[in-house]
Formats: C-alpha cells, structure tokens, sequence
C-alpha cells in the first residue's frame, strides 16, 4: 500500500509557480530524502502533505485520506517536524510534550513523556521553560513532539538543523529505528550524507518539479562509475534539468 500519494500536484505564491505539477508515491514502510536547492518546493511539499498549506490542484493522500477533507484522520497517522520548528516558548519541556501527548490520545502520559525525554537523552532539561533553551536544545524537544506517538507517517525538514554530531547520530539511530518498525519517513535535507543514512530513496527536485527519483545507492553506483562524488552527480542531474 502507498502511505503517501502526490498526483499532479501544483502550489503557486502570488502567481509564481512553487510546484508545478509533482507526482509521486512512497510504500508504506519506505523511506525517501527530498533533494534540491533552495527554493526547489521541499518545504511546499511537507507543509501540504502535513494538511497545511492547500495546493491548487492535484491529489494528496496520506494513508490514504485527504489530509483537507479527512484532515484528522490524516494528522492522526502523521508526525511533522517543521522547518525552524518553535515549540510553546512559555511552557517546559515536559509541559510541551504533555500537550501533544494529550492532543494524541495517547494513554498513560506520564509514562509516554518520560520514554521520550529519555530517548532524546533531554531528561536534565524537562522542567526548563523552552525560551531559555539553545536552538539545538529547542530542535530535540521539536523532534520528541513529532516522533511522540510512533507516527505512521515521519514528514521531516531539514531534522539535524542545529544539532551537535553526537545528537545528530542518536536522532538518526532513532529514525532508523521507527523506519525498521514501520514508520514511512519523508525527509527533506541538503546533506547527502544524512539522506543515505536515513533515507533508502531519492526525489530531486528543482524550481517545482521532479528531477530524478531512484533509490541512492543507484546514485552512489552512478557516482562510482563516472568518478565523480554524489553531490557532484546531483548537481549534474540539476544541470541538465535545467536544459
Ligand atoms: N509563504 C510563501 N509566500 C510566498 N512564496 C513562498 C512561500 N513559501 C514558499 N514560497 C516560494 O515557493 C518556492 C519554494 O519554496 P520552498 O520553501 O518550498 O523551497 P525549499 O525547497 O524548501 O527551499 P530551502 O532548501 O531553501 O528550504 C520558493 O520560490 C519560495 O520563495
Ligand atoms: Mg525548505
């Protein structure tokens, strides 16, 4: 079954075209990094499938519900971790998390906050009010609301924005984790290293359209064959879309 369907999808901010026309669709269970440079419609296309932002034409399902016309079935199956994501500023950390864990239904709150304040390793900070945080301290705890309730569906912008290397290799191990238990993750990143770790496939995009899709270890053989790195692969591939 496809967990998310995107068909002929077009979004445009004062006339001009943010995606013209997108289709795609990712297995339940799969895993796909979003590609391109700024500007490309990475962030149009989560915050759309997030139930966001309306497009102006095209299909979207998410486990297969409209997410504008069956919107809480639809933001029941997802996570979304947003670009420059800002938790309540005034509350705790724990106050934070209890809120979505009330939002979600989910039972036993208590126990459900402490599992994930402990999986983020953010149990020293529970009792801070978010405004005091750093920005990656700030980035943990957006993480921890999103992943919260074991998501069917892991929509993530740019998700290692603002973290040190060690947190960014525990918050990988935890997406990897949720992939394997059958999470279906869409991550937007600029860092090929990053997408290859957390990602199986690939969606290139570039000024709102699909360049390239495949999965990155055809990438990885391209790169090999020709001599070239990955990066220098993708931006060849935005060359020639480019005409
Ligand atoms: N709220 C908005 N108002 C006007 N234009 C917008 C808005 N949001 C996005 N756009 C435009 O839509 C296009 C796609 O933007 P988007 O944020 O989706 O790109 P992106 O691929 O996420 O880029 P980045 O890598 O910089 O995050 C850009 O031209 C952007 O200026
Ligand atoms: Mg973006």
């Amino acid at each position: 079954m496809d967990c998310v369907y995107v068909d002929n999808l077009t979004r445009t901010f004062n006339g001009i075209y943010a995606l013209r026309g997108i289709s795609f669709k990712v297995d339940c269970g799969g895993s796909i990094a979003l590609i391109g440079p700024n500007g490309a419609g990475k962030t149009t296309t989560l915050r759309i499938l997030a139930g966001l932002l309306r497009p102006d034409s095209g299909v979207v399902r998410i486990c297969g519900y409209d997410p504008f016309n069956e919107a809480d079935r639809a933001k029941a199956c997802i996570g979304y971790l947003p670009e420059d994501a800002v938790p309540f500023l005034n509350l705790t950390v724990r106050e934070n998390l209890e809120y979505v864990a009330i939002l979600r239904r989910l039972g036993d709150v208590r126990g459900v906050v402490n599992e994930i304040l402990r999986l983020l390793d953010i149990e020293d900070i529970a009792n801070k009010v978010v405004a005091s945080l750093s920005r990656g301290n700030r980035q943990r705890v957006a993480i921890a609301m999103a992943i919260i309730h074991k998501p069917k569906v892991l929509l993530l912008d740019e998700p290692l924005n603002y973290l040190d290397i060690p947190t960014q290799e525990r918050v990988i191990e935890i997406f990897r984790d949720l992939n394997r238990a059958g999470t279906t993750i869409i991550v937007s990143t600029h860092i090929m290293s990053i997408a290859e770790r957390i990602a199986r496939d690939a969606l290139i995009m570039n000024k709102g359209s699909i360049v390239w899709r495949g999965s990155i270890n055809e990438l990885n053989s391209i790169a090999k064959s020709s001599g070239k790195t990955i990066e220098e692969v993708i931006v060849k591939l935005l060359e020639n879309s480019a005409g």
